[in-house]
């Protein structure tokens, strides 16, 4: 990292964020960023010139257009569009100005509906995706390929060593916390928070409360990037394939919606009773990542749910959102 000018894609964005405070964490000062006001990754021309002027070495791919199922029902023109664009932007860009080291970040919802679970790397296209998402989730996919593919093409000649990670479910500090288009966290930290303030006897929530999910911090996220770029390239490739090279980053255990609930009612201190709707959909009864390729490389979440939650509704409570 010492010498390296590191350009963190989505700088703003709660994940672009946190690798900033990790990368900051362990010494690194030369930055490259630019706020989407300024830099808008879907136009190509002003990507390039950006590369050309500032010249990162390695760039984190932290920029997209990000939302819960709502969102991504509403706006599935512009989640396939954004987020082909941004990636192929600056993936591009990076190869042209030099950039060797890139870490593309993807989303756990690039698996197929029905995937085994937990779920691992080579699930990957092995059938159809859920619908809600796979706008967004085509275009991740359409993500890893592309780093797949400049280091097939250019790994040897050019030195290209492009990578991707997977994550789960993430939540904390900058958080996005929209009463349509969040994540289940922020939108329950939201929700009972609420429900607090106004003495409300009861918090509806939709389905059954059976379904599980995993979760991760987003600062456990951050350190899982930052650990996957800087390892040796002869361990990566001795843990992937050219053709299946992405890295799923997962917590590594799954809870139910309602034991979800009730911790997030506890962090925030609503004495209420939670009522679960059984009439709106639970979605799939399990989504779990398999994360033991990145276990194996050496490198395990840290921070537990608790703790998470508290430093999320610390954030919540600071954004004075009303
Ligand atoms: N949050 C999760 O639970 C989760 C889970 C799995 C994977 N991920 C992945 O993690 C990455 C980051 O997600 P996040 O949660 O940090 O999202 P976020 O908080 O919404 O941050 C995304 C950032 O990208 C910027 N951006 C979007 N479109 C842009 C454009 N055209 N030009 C320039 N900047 C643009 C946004 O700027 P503006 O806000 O100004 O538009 C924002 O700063 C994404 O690739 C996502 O797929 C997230």
């Amino acid at each position: 990292m010492g010498t390296d000018k590191i350009y963190v894609a989505g700088h703003r964005g709660m994940v672009g964020s946190a690798i900033v405070r990790a990368l900051h964490q362990q010494g690194q000062t030369n930055f490259a960023t630019r706020i989407h006001a300024e830099l808008d990754l879907t136009n190509q021309a002003v990507v390039q010139a950006f590369f050309a002027k500032e010249k990162p070495t390695q760039v984190y791919l932290a920029a997209a257009k990000v939302g819960g199922i709502h969102a991504n029902n509403t706006y599935p023109a512009e989640f396939i569009y954004q987020n082909l664009m941004v990636q192929a932007n600056v993936i591009e860009a990076a190869f042209r100005n030099g950039v060797q080291k890139l870490l593309f970040l993807g989303s756990s919802c690039i698996y197929p509906k029905l995937a085994p679970q937990p779920m691992a790397e080579d699930a990957l296209l092995i059938g159809p995706l859920e619908p809600t998402n796979e706008p967004y989730a085509i275009a991740k996919i359409a993500g890893i390929k592309l780093c797949e593919s400049y280091n097939r093409q250019f790994g040897v000649s050019h030195g290209v060593d492009y990578r991707s990670i997977m994550p789960t479910n993430l939540y904390g500090p900058g958080d996005n916390y929209h009463q349509e288009n969040s994540h289940v966290i922020p939108a329950l930290i939201r929700r009972f928070h609420e429900a607090k303030v106004a003495n409300a006897p009861t918090v509806t929530i939709w389905g059954s409360g059976t379904q599980r999910r995993e979760f991760l911090y987003v600062d456990d996220m951050a350190a899982a990037s930052v650990f996957v770029m800087n390892l040796p390239k002869a361990t990566l490739d001795a843990h992937t394939q050219p053709m299946q090279s992405h890295i799923n980053v997962g917590f590594g255990d799954d809870m139910t919606i309602k034991e979800l609930a009730l911790a997030v009612g506890k962090t925030v201190g609503y004495e209420g009773v939670m009522d679960f709707d059984t009439s709106k959909p639970d979605g799939s009864p399990r989504k779990l990542l398999n994360s033991q390729r990145l276990n194996s490389l050496g490198w395990q979440a840290k921070v537990g749910l608790n703790a998470g939650l508290s430093n999320a509704y610390q954030d919540f409570l600071a954004k004075k959102i009303t």
